[in-house]
């Protein structure tokens, strides 16, 4: 049994990093035969990258996707603890599980993701809720198929979850959700230590992929046929800070803009990170997206001081104010609400500061005090129906400029890569240049293709146009 420890988490291990590469042996190849797998994801699309792997490791095993978790042989939770009520829904499904094992004597059950490097929920697990058969952590998904193995052999809980990160590994399968869209690891875990985020935690130190793995791996989808790349990280604009070199995140771009792939978006960045040479590559190369997302979290000085985030309100401006200079870009944030200590008078600049950015897309939360993180222990003195009012005052706020935004649309013809059917009857629905959802007329030869739209009505959430011939 390795348990998750999070004074070990804690211990910043820098330059020890080393590449690995992933093998099964022959016998693993096996266990799964005539036997079905499910995977529910939660998170981040780290997580869901994440599940990639986890479901090509579980099909190099023998085993088959099941469509519904009550006919698969294994089932795997891969948990977020970003905020309480990930958790929550996690142990939510948990229960139905157990209800689910009282029936199917035999299913196996894992637990992995975030919540898994959690000292807390691992010790639930092991007194509360037994009937998981076994965990493993974000630092070594790649022993997937030998914990599950040792799970099913000795008929006991098998818990493996690494606290310090381990290595880079390279070379394990993975088993796309989509033909045209993907994502690319570029970097692992977080040094930023955001005093509210569970992250540097659960996710361990910053850990950049060498760059040629990176562009081999981009190479092979380009040669698919993929139209579109995510280059994924927890802060990718510090990408390479961690490495011995003078390589850092423009390069990447400029590099993985220059194999071709029609599509390039990268996230998420750190305001503090975003530097004017990244700014000029994404204007420089077309195929980079003028989509951005720059999480703020508070218009307030004081509290950004308070969150750790290395920015004041007037920093945050000036960068905000160089990104509206990239030609037809899209901005979205994140923004936190009832942090320990916020004052109406915070929470109003917090309203002021959108008023001036006029996102295209806010995600906005209520504080979640999360175990082990500085913010945890701060005394919380502003009382949840205050909170939950600032948060119902905010988006009443931001969903006007999401609508506004996406006005200014009408009447013209986009560039749209062609998803699937929309769940609107008879329409088809893809992602503009910005991110912008668009239902639409079209053919479904169209499927996988960047082909031009004409937007006809624009709404809060989304736009709705038809295929222009
Ligand atoms: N409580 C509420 N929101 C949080 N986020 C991260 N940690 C917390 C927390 N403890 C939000 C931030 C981050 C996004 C991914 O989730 O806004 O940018
Ligand atoms: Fe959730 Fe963060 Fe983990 Fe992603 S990295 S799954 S958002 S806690």
């Amino acid at each position: 049994m390795l348990l998750p420890d999070y004074k070990e988490a804690k211990k910043r291990t820098k330059g020890n990093t080393e590449k690995e590469f992933y093998s099964i042996s022959s016998d693993l190849k096996k266990i799964g035969k005539n036997k079905k797998y499910y995977v529910k994801t939660y998170g981040c699309q780290m997580n869901e990258h994440d599940s990639e792997n986890i479901e090509a490791m579980l099909e190099e095993m023998g085993f088959n996707k099941a469509t519904d978790y009550e006919e698969a042989d294994v089932i795997i939770l891969n948990t977020c603890s970003i905020r309480e009520n990930a958790h929550n829904k996690a142990f939510g499904m948990l229960g139905r599980l157990k209800h689910l094992k009282e029936v199917h004597k035999d299913v196996v059950i894992g637990i992995c993701g975030c919540m898994a490097q959690e000292e807390k929920v691992v010790n639930e697990i092991i007194t509360k809720y037994k009937y998981v058969n076994f965990v493993f952590g974000t630092h070594n998904i790649h022993r997937l198929p030998y914990v599950l193995n040792e799970a099913i052999k000795n008929n006991k809980q098998e818990i493996e979850v690494f606290s310090k990160e381990g290595n880079i590994v390279e070379g394990m399968p993975v088993k796309r959700v989509s033909k045209f869209k993907a994502y690319v690891n570029i970097m692992y875990g977080c040094d930023k230590f955001c005093t509210y985020c569970i992250v540097p935690f659960t996710r361990g130190m910053q850990r950049s992929r060498d760059k040629d793995d990176i562009l081999r791996e981009i190479g092979i989808l380009v040669k698919d046929g993929y139209q579109e790349v995510t280059l994924l990280g927890q802060n990718v604009n510090a990408y390479g800070k961690d490495l011995d070199n003078d390589y850092d995140m423009s390069n990447l771009l400029e590099d993985v803009a220059k194999t071709g792939i029609p599509r390039v978006r990268f996230m998420t960045s750190h305001p503090w990170d975003f530097t004017d040479k990244m700014i000029e590559i994404i204007k420089k190369y077309d195929n980079i997206m003028p989509s951005i997302h720059l999480p703020v979290q508070s218009g307030s000085s004081r509290i950004l001081k308070l969150m750790g985030r290395k920015y004041t309100k007037e920093e945050y401006i000036e960068l905000f104010n160089k990104l509206r200079e990239i030609p037809n870009v899209a901005i979205s944030t994140d923004i936190i609400v009832g942090f320990p200590n916020e004052t109406r008078e915070d929470f109003e600049e917090t309203l002021e500061l959108c008023k001036y950015c006029k996102y295209d897309n806010a995600y906005t939360f209520i504080f979640s005090p999360r175990e082990g993180t500085p913010a945890s222990k701060m005394k919380d003195n502003v009382p949840l129906k205050e909170k939950e009012e600032r948060l119902y005052e905010l988006n009443e706020l931001v969903n006007t400029y999401f609508k506004e935004s996406n006005e200014k649309y009408l009447n013209k013809t986009i560039k749209v890569l062609v998803e699937g059917e929309s769940e609107k009857e008879g329409m088809y629905f893809g992602y503009s240049e910005q991110n912008k959802l668009i239902n639409f007329y079209a053919d479904e030869k169209d499927i996988g293709k960047i082909i031009d739209v004409k937007i006809e009505s624009a709404k809060t959430w989304s736009l709705d146009g038809k295929k222009v011939e």
